[in-house]
């Protein structure tokens, strides 16, 4: 594809072969897509599932379906609870009644329900890694684990979260991420001069051009793997933002319906750099939210296509 002009503000990297000179439409083999597919969905996941960033939690109870069930989430006081639903006395949904005190009130008949549960109405395991609220559902099937794996994080960063829900199924996200080949045809308001300049047989790493704007960029090496069966990492290894990472979780909601929760985990080595994020927060959480919400806009479309052919959509 052609090449764009752009002014790189980034480091400089060093010389790096693509692997290939084929045009990206030849490189981006289905069955090497596919393969890599198979290996991420062969790694155990111990049972855990991406809610939703924790910072999306507010102070009242809301409702997420997670695995053809609905769950109530709400603020303990010194943490976070998820539990069915369903109020054990007439059946009422939680999540429309309110908090008090660090439990959920049915909005029926005023029954407060807090950690310790009741009868057979009882919290769900949870964890709240600092970014993600994990949850492992009764129903996940496999052996468990005490923790999810949350893949290896910068020491310090500074983190946004986007959720967005697609029709497809959570392989079709992390499948859109072992394709790197588009993101420069699909997405060219974002990324430019995309080459890919390693590959495994479950890692891939490009060299890619980032848009700040339409003339400014940052050229970075990033890798993409995949820690369990349903996220995708793509770490900075080259250029600006060494360590930074992007963690893609797809979380089923239904057959055919997932949720796809990204936390973006920005680090630098620049003085001022976390400094910086913070004092701005209010302002560049929405940005860095922003513009992966505007990917997903593009990948959940890609991914729901996949689905639909995968499915004997025509
Ligand atoms: S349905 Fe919840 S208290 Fe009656
Ligand atoms: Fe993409």
């Amino acid at each position: 594809m052609e090449t764009q002009k752009y002014w790189n503000i980034g480091r400089r990297l060093p010389p790096a072969e693509s692997i290939s000179d084929l045009p990206d439409w030849k490189q981006a083999q289905p069955a090497w897509i596919d393969r890599a597919l198979d290996r991420a969905l062969s790694k155990p996941s111990g049972g855990w599932f991406v809610v939703d960033g924790v910072r999306a939690i507010g102070t009242g109870p809301c409702r997420y379906r997670i695995d053809g069930r609905d769950y109530v989430v709400w603020r303990t006081g010194d943490g976070i609870a998820v539990a069915p639903d369903s109020c054990p006395h007439m059946g009422a949904r939680m999540s429309d009644g309110f908090v008090r005190g660090g439990c959920v009130v049915c909005p029926w008949h005023g029954l407060e329900l807090g950690v310790e549960g009741l009868g057979k109405w009882k919290p769900l395991e949870t964890f709240d890694d600092g970014v993600l609220l994990w949850v492992r559902p009764p129903s996940a099937g496999g052996e468990v684990t005490e923790r999810p794996i949350v893949p290896p994080r910068p020491d310090r960063y500074f983190d946004a979260v986007m959720r967005l829900e697609a029709k497809c199924d959570p392989r079709d996200v992390v499948a859109n991420r072992l394709d790197p080949w588009h993101g420069a045809h699909f997405h060219p308001h974002s990324f430019t001069d995309l080459r890919v300049i390693e590959k495994d047989e479950e890692s891939i790493t490009v060299r890619v051009v980032y848009r700040i704007t339409k003339r400014i960029g940052m050229e970075v090496d990033a890798v993409f793997d995949c820690p369990d069966p349903r996220s995708i990492v793509m770490t900075i290894i080259r250029g600006e933002g060494v360590g930074s990472v992007v963690e893609t979780h797809a979380t089923p909601i239904d057959p055919g319906h997932s949720a796809v929760v990204e936390a973006t985990l920005a680090t630098s080595d620049r003085p001022q750099f976390h400094t910086f994020m913070n004092t701005f927060s209010r302002f560049v959480r929405p940005v860095i939210e922003k513009r992966a919400l505007r990917l997903w806009v593009e990948d959940g479309a890609y991914a729901e296509r996949r689905y639909e052919i995968r499915t004997g959509g025509s």
